[in-house]
C-alpha cells in the first residue's frame, strides 16, 4: 500500500508531538511493507509568518491530493490581536471545511494506570469508555452572518443547522454505536432554549428509528457537563453539535487523566483529518513536557480509518497501555510521591512507545 499523508504540524507543541506520531507510523509501514509518503505543509501561525495567511493555497491543494491529513495543533499568542478570520485557528477551520469531514470522533477512555491521576475518584472513572461524535462543520463556528461592529459595540455570531447536516452526523454516530457493546447514544443539546437544538433533537430522534438496536437518550448540555464528571461510565456514544462537542471533549480529558492523551479523527469528507484534541500549549512549548500520547493514538486512528489496519491500530493502543502500566509518565500525567513512576520528556515517551510497537509487529 502507498499512503500519502499530509503532515500539518502547525504551532507550539504541534511539531513536537506530530514527530513522535510520524515515527510510529513509519515503523508500522516499514514492518508491513507499505510506503507512507509524508507531505509536510504549513498551517496556522507558522504559515502566517511565512506567507501572511494561516492556510496557504499550496497547503490546501496538496492536502486535497493526499489520502489522509495529520495535524498537530495551531495557535500562537503573538497573533491574539488579530480578528478571528486572520488568526492561526482560521487556517484550521478553513481546511476542515475544505476537506469536508463533518463527523469528528473523539474517544475518551479511563486508563487503569492513570486512575490515581484523575481528580475524579477511581471508582467513578473505572471502566469509562466514551466516544464523542462532534459535528464539525456547522453551528456557531461557520454560521453567517457574523461580525463585531466596533462603532456600536455590538457583535454577533449565528448558529445554524439544517436537517441534512444533523442527519448525516447522526447516522455515523448510530452506525458506530450499533457496533459497540453498550449500543447507547446520548444526544446533547440545549433544546430548552435554542431552536437549533430543537431541530437537532427532532432529527436525531427520526434517525434513531432506523437503528432499533441502539438506545437513544437526550441530555441538556449544562447538566451533561456534570453527569460526565459524576457518572462517566453511564455514557457510550455522545453525539453533539460543534461548540458543545468542543467543550465536552476537553472536559473528558479529566476522565482520561490529561488533555494530552486525547486523539481524534474526522470522517465523512474528501480527505480524513486526524488531530489530537489538545492545542498548541504555548505554556509548555519547547520544554519537552508535551505528552505525545494523544498524537500517537491519533496515528492509530489514521491506520484504523484510512489504511484498514485495525490490528496495527490496536497494537499501538496496547503499546501505549503497556507504557502507562509500567509507570512511564510525561509531566502532565505524573504525580508526585507515587512510587514506581518515571517522568519522561516528549521524545523519550515517543521512543519508549515506538519500541513497544516494534516488539509487537
Ligand atoms: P491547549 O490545549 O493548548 O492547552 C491547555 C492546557 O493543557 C495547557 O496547560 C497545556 O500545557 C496542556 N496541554 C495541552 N496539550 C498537552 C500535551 N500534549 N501534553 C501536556 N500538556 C498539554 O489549550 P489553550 O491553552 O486553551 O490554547 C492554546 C492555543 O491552542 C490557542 O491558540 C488555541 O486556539 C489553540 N488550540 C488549537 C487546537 C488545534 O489546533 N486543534 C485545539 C485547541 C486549542
Ligand atoms: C479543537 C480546537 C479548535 C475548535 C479551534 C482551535 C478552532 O479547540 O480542535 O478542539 O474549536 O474546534
Ligand atoms: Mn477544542
Amino acid at each position: 500500500m502507498h499512503l500519502k499523508i499530509a503532515i500539518l504540524a502547525g504551532d507550539g507543541i504541534g511539531p513536537e508531538v506530530t514527530n513522535e506520531a510520524v515515527n510510529v507510523l513509519t515503523t508500522v509501514a516499514n514492518a508491513r511493507g507499505h510506503v507512507f509518503e509524508y507531505i509536510p505543509l504549513l498551517i496556522g501561525g507558522v504559515a502566517i509568518t511565512a506567507y501572511g495567511t494561516p492556510l496557504p493555497p499550496e497547503t490546501l491543494e496538496k492536502t486535497l491530493r493526499c489520502d489522509a491529513a495529520l495535524l498537530g495543533a495551531v495557535g500562537d499568542n503573538k497573533f491574539n490581536h488579530l480578528p478571528p478570520s486572520e488568526r492561526p485557528e482560521a487556517g484550521l477551520l478553513r481546511i476542515r471545511a475544505a476537506l469536508g469531514g463533518f463527523a469528528n470522533l473523539r474517544p475518551a477512555v479511563a486508563y487503569k494506570a492513570l486512575a490515581d491521576n484523575s481528580p475524579l475518584r477511581p471508582e467513578i472513572t473505572d471502566g469509562a469508555d466514551i466516544l464523542f461524535v462532534r459535528e464539525l462543520l456547522g453551528g456557531l463556528y461557520f454560521g453567517e452572518p457574523r461580525a463585531w461592529h466596533k462603532s456600536t459595540d455590538r457583535a454577533h455570531n449565528t448558529m445554524v443547522y439544517t436537517r441534512a447536516e444533523v442527519e448525516r452526523v447522526a447516522r455515523i454516530a448510530f452506525d458506530l454505536a450499533s457496533r459497540r457493546e453498550k449500543k447507547k447514544i446520548t444526544s446533547v443539546d440545549k433544546a430548552n432554549v435554542l431552536e437549533c437544538s430543537q431541530l437537532w433533537r427532532a432529527v436525531v430522534t427520526d434517525v434513531s428509528r432506523d437503528y432499533p438496536t441502539v438506545t437513544l437518550e437526550h441530555q441538556l448540555v449544562d447538566s451533561m457537563a456534570i453527569h460526565l464528571m459524576t457518572r462517566p461510565r453511564d455514557f457510550d456514544v455522545v453525539l453533539t453539535e460543534n461548540l458543545f462537542g468542543d467543550i465536552l471533549s476537553d472536559e473528558s480529558g479529566v476522565i482520561t487523566g490529561s488533555l494530552g492523551m486525547l486523539p481524534s479523527a474526522t470522517l465523512g469528507g474528501k480527505v480524513n483529518l486526524y488531530e489530537p484534541v489538545h492545542g498548541s500549549a504555548p505554556d509548555i512549548a519547547g520544554t519537552g513536557k508535551a505528552n505525545p500520547i494523544g498524537a500517537i493514538l491519533t496515528a492509530a486512528m489514521v491506520l484504523r480509518h484510512s489504511a484498514g489496519m485495525e490490528a496495527e491500530a490496536k497494537l499501538i493502543e496496547d503499546a501505549v497501555d503497556e507504557a502507562l502500566n509500567e509507570g512511564n509518565r510525561t509531566t502532565d500525567i505524573a504525580r508526585g510521591n507515587v512510587a514506581g513512576q518515571t517522568t519522561l520528556a516528549t521524545t523519550q515517551m515517543g521512543e519508549l512507545i515506538l519500541g513497544k510497537v516494534e516488539a509487537r509487529l
